[in-house]
């Protein structure tokens, strides 16, 4: 049976992206984004230079303009008329809920600004926000937009100790917080992370404030003079805000990710490029019809898709949209399709690895509520495999909603591959083809484009776009270093092995470098090794993603025990236990995603003559095959021991 999934000649006719866009990109790609920008942005003050390049790689875009985003998101709306439109329909994790329309956002960001504003953020600061997905989160950003405050958001899931290093790198004045948060049904603390990350070492902690939102009403420990409740300081305040204009290229968020070194990046983005590119994106791609659909992303905040897919896109295009404060298994296995039936969510993005534990629960389950108000599907986070996508098309898109597989990441600020839903004959497990106005390429090892299908090489982006990180924050060697020198300074480095078939889809292979791809986040090997490293029973460890039908990879960890550690693991047989807590100390050290799945007690590492772990190697036995070559070891029995320790 030939594949084809076409798209129905009523969707190639009402949606938002046409083929057309190509070619206007095409011929002039200036005068495309200026348009994009002009269009779909209001500026307080129009931009005179597109792009300016000049400084590469560090771009600006519309250049001179001013505009405030949190206008954009969510006051001209209201302008408008469309003040009664349900911004957002938060569903809480308990089933608690409540509907936001435009004219209750703009009252809400007004009053979380002025609170702000009394607290001393000023244009310029670093405001840290640390909460579940609840309205605060979306309030929170926005207000600091308003301000021009960068903000820096960090998942909830992570821990106190990687709050603490993002909290210095940003230098945050303020951090926004919750006292707990709800997983699986049950209350978690979450302040109690913020206090120990401010409590952390030595230094002092750039932290004048924390303002606590109440939302599972748990103790609290209190710092007088520091901490302040939301509803104390947010609520007497006027619910009128006059938003002041920015610059175009005026810092709007930091976002860390992990990189291939233990300390993660600060990727930072700025507005006018970001909110541009944001509102473009998930107007042709998602095709979102602000005045008839309602759109559901399942991402959290704390990740860029949920700053670009959740925050600005859609509200910048005036969006109806589901929050979701809580995991798909809670309180059953049904929830997800529970929440599109209530809604009648018409466009859902969400990740592979979701999509793939569906699968696992059973057909039965979707099969029970009415999905029938679904008419787009997007993916997000990683390659998602064709069986998955079949699936996905077939039992959650009633086997014809087409499925956007959109590839993007945390630096590049928006989606870059992906089909348009009216326009891209689709290919189930495949990206496809860079969208109007963005150009990529695959290089091969000497860095020369090519484009025979099925040879796997490199991919890079041709072209400066508007939402490009500007930058990794306090760092500006470290940027040039990692995206634009491993192919010399005109190719974006994305860090994605990538291949063309013989269509010329583009299909993304996974990581080239130490970064791993957990559940669509992203972790490096370097920072679970120091991590474990920091434990003291451990001497030496070596960590790889493997091969996981659900998660996509698992952490899998090699550990070297320091000699007494060992010997007590001998004697007393306290291996089990201690691969347990050595488990345990990273998800203490990282977060819980970080835990890896399997750590294996080891006597020695496969390294080459140089000292540099071959980690390929390691990746072999994780994933239970035959050892590769192990010509370049410098001692070529190591892997006969690894091997036989393992099998005792
Ligand atoms: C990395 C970026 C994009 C927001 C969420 C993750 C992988 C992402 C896809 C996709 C294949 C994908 C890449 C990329 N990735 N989307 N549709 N197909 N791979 O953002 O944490 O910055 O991770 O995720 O490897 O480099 P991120």
């Amino acid at each position: 049976m030939s594949e084809s999934y076409a798209p129905s000649p009523e969707l190639a006719a009402q949606a938002n992206g046409q083929e057309s866009l190509f070619a206007e990109a095409e011929a002039d790609f200036e005068g495309f984004w200026a348009a994009q920008a002009r269009e779909r942005i209001t500026w307080a003050k129009d931009f005179d230079v597109t792009l300016d390049w000049s400084n590469a790689p560090f771009a600006k875009w519309f250049v001179g303009g001013e505009l405030n985003v949190a206008y954009n998101c969510v006051d001209r709306h209201v302008e408008a008329g469309n003040g009664d439109r349900v911004a957002i329909h938060f569903e809480g994790e308990g089933g608690d809920t409540r509907t936001i329309t435009y004219a209750d956002l703009q009252k809400e960001v007004a009053k979380a600004a002025n609170a702000l504003t009394s607290l001393g953020v000023a244009k310029g600061d670093r405001v840290a926000i640390y909460l579940p997905m609840i309205p605060e989160a979306v309030f929170a950003m926005l207000a600091c937009a308003r301000l021009g405050a960068p903000h820096s958001v960090v998942f909830g899931g992570f821990s106190s100790e990687a709050l603490h290093t993002r909290i210095a790198d940003a230098d945050a004045k303020v951090v926004i917080t919750a006292d707990g948060q709800f997983r699986r049904g049950k209350p978690a603390p979450l302040k109690a992370a913020v206090d120990a990350a401010i409590a952390h070492g030595d230094d002092e902690s750039p932290v004048e404030t924390v303002l606590v939102v109440q939302r599972t009403k748990g103790d609290v420990d209190w710092h007088e003079g520091r901490d302040q409740w939301w509803h104390d300081v947010v609520d007497g305040q006027s619910d009128t805000h006059e938003a002041q204009p920015h610059d175009s290229e005026h810092p709007l968020f930091i976002l860390y990710t992990s990189g291939t070194t233990g300390k993660p990046k600060g990727i930072f983005h700025t507005s006018g490029g970001y909110i541009t590119q944001a509102a473009y994106t998930n107007s042709v791609v998602h095709d979102l019809h602000p005045e008839s659909d309602v759109y559901w992303c399942t991402a959290d905040i704390g990740w860029v898709t949920g700053h670009s897919y959740i925050v600005y896109g859609p509200l910048a295009n005036g969006a109806t949209q589901v929050l979701y404060e809580g995991t798909p298994d809670t309180p059953h296995q049904g929830r997800f399709w529970e929440i599109v039936e209530k809604y009648k969510v018409s466009i859902l993005y969400t990740a592979p690895t979701a999509i793939r534990t569906f699968m696992k629960w059973g057909d039965d389950i979707p099969a029970k509520y009415d999905l029938s108000s679904i008419r787009i599907l997007g993916s997000v986070g990683e390659p998602i495999n064709p069986e998955a996508w079949r699936w996905y098309r077939e039992h959650i898109g009633g086997g014809s909603a087409p499925i956007v597989d959109t590839w993007w990441q945390t630096e590049t600020g928006g989606i870059m591959i992906s089909p348009l839903p009216g326009v891209t004959e689709l290919e189930p497990g495949s990206a496809q083809r860079p969208i109007p106005g963005i150009s990529a390429e695959i290089l091969d090892d000497e860095g020369q484009p090519f484009t025979e299908a099925e040879k796997v090489g490199y991919l890079v982006l041709t072209k400066p776009w508007p939402a490009m990180l500007r930058g990794i924050w306090g760092d500006e060697q470290r940027y040039k270093d990692t995206y634009w020198s491993r192919f010399g300074p005109k190719y974006y480095f994305a860090g994605d092995g990538a291949k063309y078939d013989e269509k010329g889809n583009i299909w993304l292979l996974g990581r080239v470098d130490d970064v791993m791809n957990v559940s669509g986040h992203r972790l490096s090997t370097a920072e679970i090794e120091s991590a474990l490293v920091s434990h003291e029973a451990v001497a030496e460890a070596a960590v790889v993603g493997a091969a996981d039908e659900t998660t996509g990879q698992a952490v899998v960890a090699f550990v070297i025990l320091r000699e007494e550690a060992q010997e007590r693991a001998d004697e007393v047989g306290e291996g089990g236990d201690l691969v347990q807590e050595l488990r345990n100390h990273v998800a203490k050290e990282i977060g819980p995603i970080a835990k890896p799945r399997s750590i294996m007690i080891v006597p020695e590492l496969p390294k080459t003559r140089s000292g540099k772990i071959m980690r390929r190697l390691l990746k072999d036995v994780a994933e239970n095959r035959e050892v590769g070559d192990v010509t370049t070891l410098a001692d070529s029995s190591v892997m006969n021991l690894i091997q036989s320790g393992l099998q005792k």
